[in-house]
């Protein structure tokens, strides 16, 4: 079952039903300012970071579900209801939210009273802005009130839900006109306050949230709003609100709009007060001023839209499949670029107080936006490289306001080096940016140690090198890539968590799946020794690489797949010995994407296996069979249910692993097979199922072993949006930056008959087609480039500015 449709044109999904099977959201904000929205108009704002200045007061897994947002009311004489059918679930006419990119639009009617409510974070500033219009469509003039709402959070998200001794008497405000400013605790330490201002002179106020709802009310049956009677109550400590009143006079056919922003604003220290107690305004003032009509919150929004239109335009694909069309150009790079911003820290499953920038999430998430945003990219680089230690390894993750590393969380993942490599070359990859390996980057952020990134991938390399074990193969450390892979952990204390409590002293876990990494991206780091004449160190590197190689044929087959790894005590994990856990997918991606049994027979083996093992309907679960009881060598992963998470779920992050194998053997049909069942505009039909939003990947869909295959977990904030972006633009389609240039070798299914790509790169751009007259999945016939025959398979590079045609015959030569 359906609960709306794309509208591709707008570039919006637009929802029609709002009792959607969980909240489907949309984000707001590009740089600074975010705001996370649903389609009833739940969520909250925060700026930069969403534990230390959240804006607005959010209750996660709250009862009702989703309460607490950016609400309005209507009163209209006497019948009360909310544009976003929440928080007052009276009935609504024609309902519909359209989620655009970064901005969401609801409109909804209720007795001839039409209200549209548009919210949207403008490009370069620190607020949310939002326009309500009203139109009378009936043909008696309409006295109505309208009220608006939000509830403010004490800025520290996490004491905000805790403190209360301290947190109920610190709550300050100020009201001046239409503005309501939030200034808890900006007399002593902080530098910062929120408001929120409305375009209209209203006719009452409310900032005391128990004056607002009423004591035992919640936010369906407000007071106020009900009773129609602004208290004009100014809030001293307890729960600080805002909320406007206006009275509203519409003739027939008339309609009338108004503009709220809500802002965050930053004083210097001798600028924060204009006499005591009373707070500096310029800046709200100023800030207000941009948006103070609906002419200038259009053009506003037309400037956003532009954005993305620039953002999208460097990659844009043509295929007769809109499905897979609205995929590429559209929801797959916005939510990689929700990535780049959140990284794991703020969604509807990610409280926002947890998890900083991860140091593997981050370099991987790259991949996703590199070719929008060239320049951020190499900052982000640059940060995390920063946080990395000079024996190479690296903290796991980095706070993002202060971009210092997470002590708490602390180290030893022993793949996290690696993955800097694979994010550095994919910035080069796209740029040909070279010099980015000069730049001088201080390792724990320490100044006075520093080297040149190239040396930081250098110590990444090395650290593989210095920690292997009893196989030769790569130390495994506190986990690989799966968090929940805990060989050396041996927790049986309910109260500790996995990934950071005292390891085994002597842990000689390794992984199969850390050795094909070192393998492939250890490739990438000899390209570029070697590009920097560096050639005894390539050499030596290489020597590393082929022993490694070496090792994993010796220790790391199983006769039909790649194992997984060895515990504690050197016992085989993903064997066929094994009762359990037989067989995981990360290796066996990780293994044919290195190359490894590419021209002997086993890669076609494994895919087999894996096809026969861990494909299912909804996807490639992550291991078979399930574990069905705890095993204290194996730690977190045998602790979830079966099919769920890390214990054989579709963790979709690592099915593109799979998928790119797939086209490396040259099978189009089932790689776009595999790519069908987890991509979610393939999914819309079985919203009911998958719950999850039909616009953007979920981190796990539950495997076949659950309770309920199919139903989707842990939206938006994945590393499965950046890897299908990567392989399906790159595998797929094919259309691949190298370091030398951009590569044409696209692996689809057989039955298509080509596609036309317009892809912007270095500077150039180039309008592809691919035409498929035989049938085949891969290999090029013929390609030509302005018209001339072209027998590499990299296009040259072009002058800035320049754009150019490329034909391409797929088939046999
Ligand atoms: C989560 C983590 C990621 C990890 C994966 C598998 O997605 O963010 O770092 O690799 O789980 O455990
Ligand atoms: C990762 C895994 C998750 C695990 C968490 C840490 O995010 O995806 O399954 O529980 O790390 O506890």
């Amino acid at each position: 079952m359906k609960y709306g449709h794309f509208d591709d044109a707008q570039r919006e999904y637009v929802i029609d039903n709002y009792k959607t099977p969980y909240p489907w959201i949309n984000y707001l904000g590009n740089k600074d300012f975010f705001s996370i929205i649903s389609n009833t108009a739940g969520g909250y704002s925060f700026y930069k970071d969403a534990r230390l200045r959240r804006l607005t007061r959010y209750r996660y897994n709250n009862v009702p579900l989703d309460d607490g947002g950016k609400y309005f009311y209507i009163n209209d004489n006497g019948s009360v209801w909310s544009p976003g059918w929440k928080p007052v679930k009276a009935d609504i006419d024609n309902y519909t939210c359209r989620h655009g990119l970064g901005y969401t639009v609801i409109k909804s009617e209720k007795d001839a009273l039409e209200a549209e409510m548009l919210f949207f974070v403008p490009l370069g500033d620190t607020c949310e802005v939002q326009k309500v219009r009203l139109l009378n469509k009936g043909h008696k003039p309409k006295s109505i009130k309208l009220f608006s709402f939000v509830e403010w959070c004490l800025w520290n998200a996490l004491d905000d839900m805790t403190n209360f001794q301290r947190n109920f008497s610190t709550g300050q405000v100020e009201v001046e006109g239409s503005v309501i400013y939030h200034k808890t605790e900006y007399r002593e330490r902080r530098n910062h306050y929120a408001f929120y201002s409305a375009s209209l002179p209203v006719s009452g106020f409310e900032t005391d949230r128990e004056t607002f709802l009423g004591m035992y009310n919640g936010f369906d049956h407000p007071d106020t709003v009900f009773d129609g009677k602004p208290q004009n109550s100014v809030a001293h400590g307890w729960s600080p609100v805002a909320s406007h009143c206006f009275d509203i006079e519409l003739q027939p056919g008339e309609e009338k709009s108004i503009v709220f922003v809500l802002g965050y604003v930053e004083n210097p220290d001798d600028e924060k007060f204009t006499a005591p107690q009373v707070i500096n305004k310029t800046r709200a003032k100023a800030m207000t001023s941009r948006y103070d009509s609906a002419e200038k919150v259009i053009r506003s929004l037309a400037e956003l839209r532009k954005y993305w239109d620039t953002q999208l335009s460097v990659l844009n694909v043509n295929h007769p499949d809109p499905r897979l069309s609205r995929m590429v150009n559209i929801w797959n790079p916005y939510q990689c670029m929700v990535t780049y911003n959140m990284s794991r820290s703020a969604s509807y499953f990610e409280s926002g107080i947890g998890r900083g920038m991860g140091f593997r999430d981050s370099n991987q998430d790259l991949v996703g936006y590199v070719h929008m945003i060239a320049e951020q990219s190499k900052q982000r680089l640059i940060d995390i490289a920063s946080t990395q230690f000079d024996d190479g390894s690296a903290y796991h993750q980095y706070q993002p306001l202060t971009k210092r590393g997470n002590a708490e969380i602390g180290g030893n993942f022993n793949d996290d080096p690696l993955w800097l490599i694979f994010g550095v070359a994919a910035y080069i990859r796209e740029t040909g940016n070279w010099s980015v390996l000069d730049e001088i980057v201080p390792f724990n952020n320490d100044s006075t140690n520093a080297a040149s990134l190239f040396e930081h991938l250098n110590r990444s390399f090395r650290h593989v090198i210095n920690h292997r074990g009893p196989h030769g193969l790569p130390l495994i450390g506190r986990a690989d890539w799966n968090d929940c892979l805990n060989l050396n952990c041996f927790s049986n204390n309910p109260d500790e968590s996995f990934q950071t409590t005292e390891n085994q002293k002597g842990g000689k876990a390794e992984s199969v799946f850390i050795a094909a990494m070192f393998v492939l991206y250890g490739g990438d780091f000899v390209k570029m020794a070697l590009k920097r004449g560096e050639t005894q160190l390539a050499a030596e590197a290489q020597k590393h690489i082929d022993e490694m190689i070496r090792v994993i044929n010796e220790y790391g087959w199983d006769g039909n797949w790649f194992l997984r790894a060895y515990d504690y005590y050197g016992n085989k994990i993903g064997s066929h010995e094994n009762e359990e856990g037989k067989i995981f997918i990360e290796s066996q991606g990780m293994c044919i994407m290195a190359g490894i049994g590419l021209d002997d027979g086993r890669a076609a083996k494994t895919l087999k296996s894996v096809n026969e093992r861990l494909a299912c309907e909804y996807g490639i679960v992550l291991n078979n069979p399930a574990f069905t009881k705890y095993y204290i060598q194996m730690g977190e992963i045998s602790s979830y249910p079966e099919g769920y998470k890390e214990n054989a779920g579709v963790f979709c992050h690592n099915n593109p692993w799979i998928i790119i194998s797939e086209t490396l053997t040259g099978n189009g049909d089932r790689a776009f097979d595999y790519y069908k069942r987890i991509t979610p505009s393939y999914l819309e039909e079985i919203s009911d199922l998958h719950r999850t939003e039909p616009y953007v990947y979920s981190q796990m869909v539950a495997g076949k072993d659950a309770f309920r295959p199919g139903e989707a977990k842990n939206s938006w904030l994945t590393g499965t949006a950046s890897w299908c972006m990567y392989t399906v633009s790159q595998y797929i389609l094919g259309i691949r930056p190298d370091f030398e240039g951009l590569r044409i070798d696209p692996c689809i299914p057989a039955e298509w008959d080509g596609f036309s790509i317009t892809r912007k790169f270095r500077g150039a751009v180039y309008h592809i087609e691919v035409m498929n007259p035989d049938h085949k999945s891969k290999g090029i016939k013929e390609m030509t480039v302005d018209g001339t025959i072209h027998r590499s398979d990299i296009l040259p590079l072009f002058a800035a500015g320049t754009e150019h045609n490329v034909r391409v015959i797929l088939g046999n030569k």
